[in-house]
């Protein structure tokens, strides 16, 4: 297809506005997939993604339309994921683009992950097409939605197309938006091959599956290919398309996105933001911008329960990271756990998402300890180190400064909620910046953050402070100097170091109180007294005892039958499972992440 028949573009959207439900009215209303097949849900694929309603891999889909000038061109469409842990990803996907549609609910209004994708959007020199979507809902206020859209994104209101991804309302208007007002794709048919990879995936027949937009010159299938900045090569074994299904078709041209199969046995191998080129053009050939290596925020110790399964927690997490080259880790050894792993995620979600498929795909029992951040801290005498696991962090005597990485925040809010907001935000160490009002109920509040305070519960609790109605967006801001100290968990008198926690220093002694008193609770009876202590070096701050037990659990169905019995030992069996015996005590993993739930 000639240039000025392509079209790629996303579509950016908060979560929930439509952005899934309207990609499926595109491709069924082009005739790429059936009702039926999009039944069985097209783009987001892996059931992991489908059960949290999120998407977590970009996609690519080209589509044929014939617009209503007669001519037919080739648009491709692709899909960002939704969640700001994977903004990297999103802005990988935006530079293959040369527009988006940006999707508001016409029943909410914008949100912070509106804005936020709209500053990447626009970062990315992206046109935008608003659309106004759920227009069918009773609730529906397109009016004001639209007027809100006008006053601050600054789009005219006339240009906001109103939609319905449901019902199918205002679907071909918004075709013919996207060849009238995104531009076509730009680039050199004649130049050496330079491609972004926005996404790529291992596949066990093709090897690496490389998303590509082709942004100079083409490429053929059984040709050699050079990546930039992972330093390796490779012969294209597939070229081709989406439609949805793979379909190849040998050869990719200039301004066009589809996919590429590697042969690579690792997606480190063709990571996300790098430029494919041929290898004679290598150090001749200017990468494509905007390349930056994975950069890990949260960690978290990860042991298997039973410690004969640590070789296969090592297989596990070496076949997830051939799949996902934001995941790292590296082994750890506990005193209180055993031989685990330290493992770096992009974020909360990332997190959830790696300890969910250890437990269900690979079928392990897993024991993580509470997220942290990676410190940097500044020794005496001037070296500096960075610390991502809270036991490892030197003692007091040694430490000239600790930095600790902060967040900017941003906050939608209804304007009723703002006392309860600002509560919240100062208990978590936030510093205010700005308060701007969007409409005349509600605002936008924007402030820094520690990042350690915004992985403990805090989105949890500004939902619930707010009803649900507040909306949370938040990215990196730099190192901050702060006034640290380490807490240890002392359980029968044995530091367990996976217990340990950094935090600031006049938050210290609350925080130590309320986690004893919620660890004294956690940890189950034992035979013997146990006493839980929070200390700061040598000094306690706070002190707990779990009391002896006093009977054996099966003396209660003395005389009882033996299948009543069983049923008790089997209930037994089964809360035992997330239990690690710690010196002479059982822990249970709830205790590792007490500090998640204090409030
Ligand atoms: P994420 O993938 O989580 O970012 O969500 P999304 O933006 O892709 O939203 P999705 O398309 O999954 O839609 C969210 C919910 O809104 C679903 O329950 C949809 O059925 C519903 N929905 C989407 N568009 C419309 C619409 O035009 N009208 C109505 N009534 N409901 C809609």
């Amino acid at each position: 297809t000639d240039l000025a028949h392509i079209r790629n573009f996303c579509i950016i959207a908060h979560i929930d506005h439509g952005k899934s439900t309207l990609a499926d009215r595109l491709l069924e209303f082009t005739g790429t997939v059936s009702k039926r097949e999009l039944m069985q849900q097209t783009l987001d694929q892996m059931e992991l993604e489908r059960e949290k309603g999120i998407t977590i891999k970009a996609q690519a889909v080209r589509m044929r339309y014939k617009a209503l000038n007669g001519e037919e061109y080739e648009l491709n469409l692709i899909d960002t994921p939704g969640h700001v842990d994977f903004t990297y990803e999103v802005s990988r996907s935006l530079a293959a683009c040369e527009g988006a549609l940006l999707v508001v609910d016409s029943t909410q209004g914008i949100e912070a992950q509106t804005l936020a994708n709209l500053y990447l959007a626009l970062e990315a020199n992206l046109d935008l097409i608003p659309v106004i979507n759920k227009i069918d809902l009773p609730s529906a206020e397109p009016e004001r939605v639209r007027q809100e859209v006008e006053d601050v994104i600054g789009i005219p209101k006339e240009d906001c197309i109103l939609a319905s991804a449901k019902e199918g309302i205002g679907t071909q208007d918004i075709l013919e938006a996207i060849i009238k007002n995104i531009p076509p794709p730009k680039g050199d048919l004649n130049a050496p091959l330079r491609a972004l990879v926005f996404d790529s995936h291992y596949d066990a027949y093709k090897g690496v599956i490389a998303y590509l937009r082709v942004m100079d010159g083409s490429l053929k299938v059984n040709e050699r290919i050079a990546l930039i900045a992972s330093e390796s090569s490779a012969e294209i074994l597939e070229a081709g398309y989406f439609h949805p299904k793979m379909t190849s078709v040998g050869e990719l041209t200039t301004g066009e996105v589809g996919y590429i199969a590697t042969g690579f046995k690792n997606v480190k191998d063709c990571r996300v933001g790098d430029t494919v080129t041929v290898p004679s053009a290598l150090g001749t050939i200017q990468p494509l911008a905007g390349y930056e290596p994975a950069k890990p925020m949260v960690f978290a110790g990860i042991y298997p329960v039973d410690s004969n399964d640590y070789p296969e927690l090592r297989e596990a997490l070496d076949r997830l990271k051939l799949n996902d080259a934001a995941l790292f880790y590296e082994p750890e050894t506990s005193n209180a756990l055993g031989f685990g792993f330290r493992c770096g995620f992009l974020g909360l979600l990332h997190m959830e998402i790696i300890q969910e498929r250890l437990e269900r795909e690979y079928n392990l029992d897993i024991l993580a300890t509470a997220p942290s951040v990676a410190y940097h801290v500044t020794k005496m005498g001037g070296e500096v180190i960075e610390v991502d696991n809270p036991s490892e962090m030197p003692s007091f005597g040694e430490i000239e400064k600790i930095e600790e990485p902060t967040m900017d925040i941003s906050i939608f809010t209804p304007s009723r909620y703002i006392g309860t907001i600002m509560d919240l935000v100062t208990t978590r160490r936030g510093i205010y910046k700005d308060l701007k009002y969007i409409e005349a109920e509600r605002v936008l509040l924007t402030y820094t953050m520690p990042l350690a305070e915004l992985i403990i519960d805090f989105y949890d609790q500004l939902k619930s402070r707010t009803q649900g109605y507040a909306s949370l967006d938040y990215s990196f801001a730099g190192y901050l100097e702060a006034d640290l100290v380490k807490l240890d968990i002392l359980v029968n008198a044995f530091p367990v170091d996976a217990l340990s926690l950094i935090m600031h220093k006049d938050n210290a002694y609350y925080q130590g109180r309320a986690l004893v008193e919620k660890l004294q609770k956690l940890i189950p009876r034992q035979m013997f007294e146990v006493p839980i202590q929070a200390a700061i070096g040598s000094r306690v701050v706070a002190r707990e005892t779990v009391r002896a037990m006093r009977k054996d659990v099966l003396a209660k169905c003395y005389g009882g039958d033996i299948s009543r019995k069983r049923k008790l030992l089997e209930k037994q069996k089964e809360g035992k499972k997330r239990m690690k015996m710690v010196g002479s005590v059982e822990i249970p993993q709830e205790a590792f992440m007490a500090i998640l739930s204090l409030g």
